[in-house]
């Protein structure tokens, strides 16, 4: 069965508590279950994950580029600054999904840059906790096959795989990808 990892940081381990007005009152822990649910509905092993420490989450993140895993990533308030997390990122193997809670385009202006998203497949955003969800059915469209479908990884010459980082409608090495 394909794994994903469902990464979180920080700060995320206080939602239900946290602001609930801009986040929910869903906690981690029912975000978790939502998403374990719609794992087992897709096919999809969820491996859900969260920490308040960036080194912690690079290396989750080698071990995706590694495992050719694809990755659900809310970055939280890494999002924002860390070069890091976007270099880690950078190499993915594998289909990468940004997902927030909150929509960053209609809040405070330091919310409105992500360096994660010139990296990311795609993004989720503003719909509190069904993001995870939808970003999980995301994965699954790209990264499960279809019936009738090729698999994916062996894509017919002049069909680009969506999400891959070596195929498809991608920009040159170096430069950001849209
Ligand atoms: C967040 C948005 C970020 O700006 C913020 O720092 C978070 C949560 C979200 O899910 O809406 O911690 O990623």
């Amino acid at each position: 069965m394909q794994t994903v990892l469902v990464l979180s940081g920080p700060n995320l381990s206080r939602l239900g508590s946290r602001e609930p007005d801009v986040y929910g009152g869903a906690t981690l822990a029912d975000i978790a279950a939502q998403c374990a649910a719609v794992g087992r509905e897709l096919g999809l092993k969820v491996d859900f994950r969260q920490t308040d420490d960036e080194a912690e989450l690079v290396g989750w993140v080698h071990e995706a580029v590694d495992g050719r895993l694809p990755i659900v990533l809310n970055p939280a308030a890494f999002t924002h600054y860390s070069y890091a997390l976007r270099d880690a990122l950078a190499m993915r193997t594998a289909p990468l999904i940004e997902v927030h809670l909150s929509n960053p385009a209609t809040r405070e202006a330091f919310r409105h840059n992500s360096v994660v998203a010139g990296v990311a497949t795609g993004t989720v955003a503003g719909f509190g906790a069904l993001s995870y969800q939808l970003a999980l059915r995301a994965v699954a469209a790209l990264c499960l096959p279809t019936p009738g479908s090729p698999t994916p990884g062996s894509p017919t010459p002049g069909s680009p795989t969506p999400g891959s980082p070596t195929q498809g409608p991608q920009a040159p090495a170096g430069a950001e990808r849209s």
